[in-house]
């Protein structure tokens, strides 16, 4: 294996921690650590977005650890982002829930952010379901609308930001891995069809989801920039997490909640914020318990 020099990941504080990625040994070691601290063994991961948290409503036999209580694990420091593992069943499968996670604006390395999908892997996940709050680029989606995101178009990594940056461990997966079926065909049409049984179609939609690093939100300019190239909705995660997810071979499944429209005119006096992403994820919280729960019922692990 190819290993790369590198100073310990277990610092939480400092310059530091932004340069390091993780060894397999040392993911292994943390994997290992929870296993031996819940009796769950999940094979089903869901990551929840800006004020989706109460997705973990729907599990029963709940075991929690909170990331401060996991070495090395990168804890949220933005509202609406709880910062815990929670393991047990959903509709008969074994999953593994986080509620909350960070992102690279926090100052966290993209590798630092991934940490929690490659423990995934290791303590058993297949199939990763990962859900965010983003802004609506598309002029026919409004707010509260779910988009099952088909693709992503990874900003970010224009400017260098990608998690698989560094030497690469064949034991997580290839040095240079296709993203071009990067969310589970199948997964969507399950997806699709769940949505039509539950009457939901009036506020589900389809498209590509785009991430730039954050924390500002996008100037008008950059908002009309990724409507011509091809964008419905922007955000400040999931990106990582996904090119990480297929990386290691994982099954993944998107999902956008609309809480803003991203404004378009320059004279516009109306401005994206927070609370209104947190609004808009209390408003849908109970049709997405509903239609995550179901899918899951559907799914076949
Ligand atoms: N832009 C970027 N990220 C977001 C937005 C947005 O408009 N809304 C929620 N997350």
């Amino acid at each position: 294996m190819s290993r790369q020099r590198r100073v310990s990941s277990f610092d939480d504080e400092g310059v530091r921690s932004l340069l390091t990625s993780y060894t397999y040994e040392e993911v292994e070691e943390i994997a290992n650590n929870i296993l031996k601290r819940v009796k769950c063994r999940p094979s089903l991961g869901i990551i929840c977005g800006s004020g989706l948290g109460k997705l973990a409503n729907t599990v029963t036999n709940q075991e929690i650890i909170k990331y401060n209580e996991i070495p090395g694990f990168p804890v949220s420091t933005v509202p609406g982002h709880e910062g815990k593992l929670v393991f047990g069943q959903m509709c008969g499968k074994s999953v593994v829930l986080m509620q909350g996670r960070a992102h690279c604006y926090e100052g966290y390395s993209p590798q630092k952010i991934t940490l929690p999908v490659r423990t995934m892997k290791l303590m058993g996940v297949t199939t990763l379901i990962v859900t965010n709050a983003a802004g609506g680029i598309n002029e026919n989606f409004k707010v509260g609308d779910v988009m099952i995101i088909k693709d992503h178009l990874n900003l970010a990594g224009f400017a260098g930001v990608n998690p698989l940056v560094g030497l690469n461990d064949d034991r997580f997966g290839p040095r240079f891995p296709a993203m071009s079926h990067a969310y589970d065909v199948e997964l969507r049409r399950i997806a699709k069809a769940t949505a039509t049984d539950m009457g939901f179609d009036s506020f589900f939609r389809e498209g590509v989801y785009s991430m730039m690093v954050g924390p500002s939100f996008e100037t008008v300019t950059e908002c009309r920039y990724l409507k011509l190239i091809g964008v419905d909705a922007t955000g400040m995660s999931t990106v990582p997490e996904v090119i990480v997810a297929r990386h290691c071979n994982m099954k993944v499944l998107g999902l956008s909640l609309i809480t803003n429209e991203c404004i378009m005119e320059y004279d516009a006096t109306n401005f994206a914020n927070h609370e209104e992403v947190l609004q808009t994820g209390e408003m849908r919280s109970k049709d997405l318990q509903a239609f995550v729960s179901k899918m899951v019922e559907h799914l076949s692990l």
